[in-house]
């Protein structure tokens, strides 16, 4: 494993890998055991996308690792002037141990690692949120004890988020059903990727305009602003599209009884989501989001440790 820029390109045993990692490095610090494993090594974080979760776990995560994180706005890099990427990612592997990147186009992200010689984490793009994922299926494990065999229901829209517990699901063995409304369904050749992975662990993707279809007898329900980042100007054609998809009591009565409810963050109440669902008594969403810094600790532990 060199840089984690989406989970389709990894092995599910590094997928298991990470999550064990993960675990470890949590109950540690959760002990007071402190873990220098990126002692003098540095991260570069660099945003050209708004940021809460991320850029606070990762900068926390290095500093816990015993590393320097280096936050840096585009805006105020040269990249923001048009500095190409191909230089950047030269420049930048002259200085630091590895790189993180929140973007818009996938693509940079790949040309970052093509380019580079460290390695480089995706904190988001357009296409896909491996981090996220990695978080939720950690999550999913602490609460339910295993992934495998469950059924996890995404509804909502076929984004990033999905795209990535698309390729989670099939790592881990999981079944996946997302709905979407037509017109804003996931990416085909994620959805092929995935199901493709799939195949070695036996799981089923599913996709669909159902969402009852979605939620029916699901262990985790799951959904993501109906907004994405660069997505502001749609937002009042998207609101009207997406109401039928809302996650409300009504949606949720036909999932398991013990099913938890995950939400990346940020989240935006009475529309993706209803307030009784999201604050109710079967949310983990703030375990989710403390599972970013666990998760992401482990990525760079094991990109970045020597
Ligand atoms: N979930 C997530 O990535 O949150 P931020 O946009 O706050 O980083
Ligand atoms: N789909 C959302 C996720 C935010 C963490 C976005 O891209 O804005």
């Amino acid at each position: 494993m060199k840089h984690l820029i989406s989970l389709h390109d990894i092995t599910n045993e590094e997928f298991n890998k990470i999550l064990t990692l993960a675990g470890k490095l949590k109950a540690e610090t959760k002990a007071g055991i402190t873990h220098h494993l990126l002692k003098g090594k540095t991260l570069a974080m660099i945003f050209t996308k708004s940021s809460t979760r991320t850029r606070i776990s990762f900068e926390t995560g290095m500093y816990q690792l015993g590393g320097y994180p280096m936050f840096l706005s585009a805006n105020d890099m040269q990249l923001g002037r048009g500095e190409s990427i191909y230089d950047t990612a030269n420049v930048m592997s002259r200085f630091v141990d590895g790189i993180m990147i929140r973007t818009y186009a996938h693509s940079d992200v790949e040309d970052l690692a093509k380019y580079g010689t460290v390695p480089v984490i995706n904190g988001l793009t357009d296409l896909l949120h491996p981090c996220q994922a990695l978080a939720d299926f950690l999550t999913i494990y602490e609460h339910k004890g295993k992934l495998e065999g469950l059924k996890f229901a995404y509804v909502g829209d076929g984004n990033n988020v999905a795209h990535s517990l698309l390729y989670a699901a099939a790592k881990a063995g999981m079944d996946i059903t997302v709905a979407t409304p037509k017109g804003y369904e996931c990416n085909e050749e994620i959805v092929a990727n995935a199901k493709d992975d799939a195949k070695s662990t036996g799981s089923t993707i599913v996709t669909t305009y159902d969402p009852l279809e979605a939620v029916k007898d699901a262990d985790i329900l799951c959904t993501d602003t109906w907004v994405s980042m660069g997505q502001e100007a749609e937002k009042a054609e998207r609101v009207k599209i997406f109401s039928p998809y809302q996650l409300n009591a009504e949606l949720a009565k036909h999932a398991k009884d013990d099913y938890i409810f995950l939400h990346c963050l940020p989240a935006y109440r009475g529309y993706e989501v209803t307030e009784d669902i999201i604050d109710g008594e079967h949310s983990v969403i703030f375990d989710e989001a403390e599972n970013r810094l666990h998760a992401q600790k482990a990525v760079m532990a094991m990109l970045m440790g020597d």
